[in-house]
């Protein structure tokens, strides 16, 4: 791999001392970062070097994957930190920060390759990049890339302004967009999975396929976030980027031959087919709930109007159901159900994917016949398992069973690690594109606009439940159920 320095903005911050440093050091531990490489965090606040690296380290004995009993990994890893105080909208503090890249580069002989990792707030997003590039921290004779986290803006207009802005100091190669979904190792697995399995791959089709339901629900509830959660809600949270992402892996089509460019296309040609709402279709189309009072694992909680920051009388959805409908003639009549929510009963990520029934069958024996359910899960175990149907050896009847497949979590590394280590080898398979982004919230903007004309009933749910009846219903118009 390359050498290179990594300038983390908001090298103080939480997702920096529970994701970033964590993930490193885990690479470090693995050798797999570059021989040469230095860390420039770049923070608000005032910190020597020798406090900055007591963080960090701070920061592996409560995150890291890996038990720290060796005490000189510990150090070797902290000394590769530096600090740069910096307030981000000041262009002159860039020129102090060039300055520091460069006498490390100097020192540890770093060619010019330069990865900015912007862990701040999304409106630093755009006056960092230009100050980059002002400052000259961006003209490299190596190379230079740009990961940033969501939120990519708040509706269409407001992500093509980023990107616009963006794009005059980044090309969009150079952009690593992070979506961790795309970093949970199952959904790395989706294509290969498919590809890999003649069988699936036969039957991965309308024909054999009845529905697609894909369930990311969480059992928190809006914990010290309302102030962005209140504006942002799970439609934007959730919906926008990590279910259309799943979405998107599970149904894309790609070549034997699979390279980056296949799978991100082929994630593309998704997304564009999938059936564009009006505001009427997301009536009969999306279900949105909030959660009301319950209890969670025996603990009773608030309803999302009583929480701390949460507005009074808001009508933000913590829950979204939905029936996507992909016009494309591999899926033409399959829908696929996503549904998301807070305070639900359990923490479940899975992806199910329900197959038609026989019909080769009598008719006595397809009434008792469940149909065939390939499972793929990726919280809390990462695992797939495959409901077959199969004639009892005792009662001679037709019953359900399961082969079943489990990974075990221990030792797996972190979406974030994965992530990280792609985009420092200038992987960028795994990330959003900006045709992606661009795309999802096209589909969703009506649907934004429909919950602000409330023109979608907010149907409420009691916490600790799996959402609201009206989630059921959505599927029993079609004859279906959530698994
Ligand atoms: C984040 C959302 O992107 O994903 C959170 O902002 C949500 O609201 C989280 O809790 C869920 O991620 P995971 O990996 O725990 O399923």
């Amino acid at each position: 791999m390359d050498s290179m320095t990594f300038v983390l903005f908001g090298a103080t911050g939480d997702l920096a001392k529970r994701k970033i440093y964590p993930a490193l050091f885990n690479l470090f531990l693995d050798q797999k970062l570059p021989k040469s490489f230095s860390v420039i965090g770049v923070g608000r606040n005032n910190c020597t070097d020798a406090e900055f690296q007591a963080k960090v380290k701070d920061s592996l004995y409560t995150f890291s994957r890996h038990l720290l009993n060796d005490v000189s990994k510990k150090q070797e890893f902290v000394k590769l930190f530096h600090y740069c105080q910096l307030d981000v909208t000041d262009p002159e503090g860039y020129h102090k920060l060039l300055k520091l890249t460069v006498k490390h580069e100097e020192e540890q002989k770093i060619a010019e390759n330069r990865m900015f990792y912007l862990s701040v707030a999304p409106q630093f997003f755009d006056v960092i990049a230009l100050n980059i590039k002002r400052s000259g921290l961006g003209t490299t004779n190596g190379w230079k890339r740009l990961i940033i986290e969501k939120p990519f803006g708040h509706d269409v207009s407001s992500a093509q302004a980023l990107n616009e802005k963006l794009s005059r100091t980044f090309e969009e190669e150079e952009i690593f967009r992070i979506d961790h979904y795309l970093g949970k190792p199952m959904v790395q697995n989706l294509e290969a999975f498919v590809l890999a399995n003649p069988l699936l791959k036969a039957i991965w089709n309308n024909q054999f396929i009845s529905n697609v339901q894909i369930t990311a629900s969480e059992t928190v509830g809006v914990e010290n976030r309302a102030e962005y959660y209140d504006h942002t809600g799970a439609i934007r949270d959730m919906v926008q980027n990590h279910l259309l992402q799943l979405l998107m892996m599970t149904a894309m089509r790609i070549p034997e031959k699979k390279s980056s460019y296949d799978i991100r296309n082929g994630k593309r040609e998704v997304m564009e087919s999938i059936r564009p709402l009006t505001k009427e279709d997301a009536q009969a189309q999306i279900v949105r709930g909030q959660y009301l009072s319950g209890e969670i694992k025996g603990q009773p909680v608030v309803s999302y109007s009583e929480e701390t920051g949460v507005q009074a009388q808001s009508k933000n959805d913590t829950f979204i159901a939905a029936r996507v409908w992909i016009d494309h003639p591999y899926w033409k009549g399959v829908p696929f159900y996503i549904r998301t929510g807070k305070r639900m009963q359990e923490k479940i990520t899975k992806i199910v994917v329900e197959f038609r029934n026989s019909s080769d069958l009598d008719s006595v024996e397809i009434e008792n016949t469940k149909p065939n359910l390939l499972t793929i899960s990726i919280f809390p175990n990462e695992g797939v398992s495959l409901q077959l149907n199969s004639k009892s050896l005792m009662s001679g009847k037709i019953e359900p069973i399961n082969v079943h497949f489990s990974a075990s979590q221990r030792d797996l590394p972190e979406a974030y690690e994965r992530l990280l280590l792609d985009a420092l080898s200038g992987d960028p398979t795994f990330f959003a594109h900006w045709e992606e982004v661009e795309s999802s919230w096209k589909w969703i903007e009506p649907i934004l606009e429909a919950f602000e004309e409330d023109f979608v009933p907010l149907h409420h749910y009691t916490s600790g439940s799996m959402g609201p009846d009206a989630a059921q219903q959505l599927l029993d118009e079609w004859g279906h159920r959530w698994w």
